[in-house]
């Protein structure tokens, strides 16, 4: 049982096929000539890039200090002014919210099965609209719900009119409807409701502690226990050429499995036994780059391997969706398919590793508010769904709903 982590159980049935798209793939190299898609590594007056000695840091803060002296979020802001992410691949957060079109005002949803949502998603919610929303894994509670929300489980394969609306997710990146539901909840924009990943309830009992102070030796964290083949030869030979520390199973480097704890005690959650995905963002924080490489390599599908990172106040080095920049900020992310070899992205991050003023503007959008899609992706996942689920039930008019 992970409770709160959702891609791991599921995704070794697709993992052959798509590694093998993936390998292909990244063969290949596609040879985008400037490893960011801004005017960043260009030699624009400004660019804290490219035109420095290297100066080790270690004291996160500090860097930030010299960032505000030397660039600061006007010119940020300026640089980033015409950032254009596609706004189609993440749903409005609002859309169809017309007052007029909701009824009922209120809406139950019952959670069906056995399932990763969490427990602390149950909650009765004042929605738009003076909608009320009860969401809960109790049939006690939603004894006569209006939606039943299936995960990993068949919704009934007939509904008739006065039943509950059948909704059926799937947040992995092979977003398959079960064939029997009314409503669909996937990671896509164009499934009936998109739920992305990056919300905070994908870390519930995490450890907030982050810290100050980066590795300017070690230079990127890594844990991975699904040692899928092609992840790992890639992972292998990144690691191969930048110092870095592998906590997981896959390519283990720090002595063995659970050494985070004790090169981190104060990552330690004292009122729980110690789970990995409790210390994960603390341990992480350590570190100036974490290495987040998909299980697959699909459009729009981002999950919290990336999310982790940011969250962490860490920079992710990332193999993954080839639209991954419509779902995070600007320049936040170093995005590893876009180098001509693995040899040139490491002398890329070891660069960016020992210059202070450039490693900081890759956190500019968080300290300067520049959040592209990144904001609307926020908005849209898993910890709005009840919300925007009840929303949309009431929109169908909920057990009155018409069968298709
Ligand atoms: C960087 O790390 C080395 C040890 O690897 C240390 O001797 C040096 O003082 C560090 N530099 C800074 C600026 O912290
Ligand atoms: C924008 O995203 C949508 C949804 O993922 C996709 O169908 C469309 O092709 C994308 N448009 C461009 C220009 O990339």
């Amino acid at each position: 049982m992970v409770p709160l982590k959702p891609v791991n159980y599921l995704a070794p049935m697709i993992a052959f096929a798509t590694a093998l798209v993936f390998l292909s793939r990244f063969l290949e190299f596609p040879s985008l000539s400037s490893p960011l898609p801004t005017e960043a590594s260009s030699s624009s007056p400004g660019s804290p890039l490219l035109s420095r000695a290297q100066d080790a840091f270690t004291d996160i803060k500090a860097a930030y200090a010299r960032w505000d002296a030397e660039v600061g979020c006007n010119r940020f802001r300026d640089r980033h002014r015409h950032w254009a992410s596609n706004v189609s691949a993440v749903q409005e957060a609002c859309a169809g919210a017309e007052c007029a079109a909701m009824a009922p005002a209120h809406v139950s949803v019952l959670v069906k099965g056995w399932t990763w949502i969490p427990d602390n998603l149950d909650s009765i919610y004042s929605c738009r609209c003076g909608l009320t929303c009860l969401w809960t894994k109790s049939p006690v509670l939603a004894d006569k719900p209006d939606a039943m929300l299936y995960e990993n489980i068949m919704p009934p394969a007939r509904r008739r009119k006065g039943d509950p609306l059948r909704v059926y997710i799937d947040l992995e990146a092979s977003r398959k409807p079960s064939g029997f539901e009314d409503i669909f909840i996937g990671y896509h924009a164009d499934d009936d409701l998109q739920s992305t990943y990056a919300g905070a309830l994908f870390h519930n009992n995490r450890n907030y502690h982050l810290s100050s102070y980066k590795h300017n030796d070690t230079l990127v964290y890594w844990s991975s226990s699904r040692c899928l083949s092609y992840r790992n030869k890639l992972a292998a030979s990144l690691l191969s050429l930048i110092p870095h520390h592998s906590f997981g199973k896959c390519l283990n480097n720090v002595g063995g499995l659970d050494m985070a704890l004790s090169f981190y005690p104060e990552c330690i959650n004292s009122n729980s036994e110690p789970h990995w995905w409790d210390h994960l963002h603390c341990a992480m924080s350590h570190y100036k780059f974490v290495l987040a490489i998909e299980n697959t390599v699909t459009e729009s599908y981002v999950t919290e391997k990336l999310y982790y990172a940011l969250d962490a106040g860490t920079v992710p080095i990332y193999f993954g969706a080839p639209n991954v920049w419509d779902f995070v900020p600007p320049n936040s992310i170093v995005d590893g398919s876009k180098f001509k070899s693995l040899e040139e992205l490491a002398s890329y991050v070891k660069a960016v590793a020992g210059d202070p003023v450039a490693y900081a503007e890759f956190h500019a959008w968080r300290r300067c508010g520049v959040l592209g899609n990144y904001g609307r992706a926020r908005a849209i996942s898993l910890d709005t769904l009840p919300c925007r689920l009840c929303e949309l039930v009431s929109r169908r008019r909920g057990r009155e709903a018409r069968t298709l």
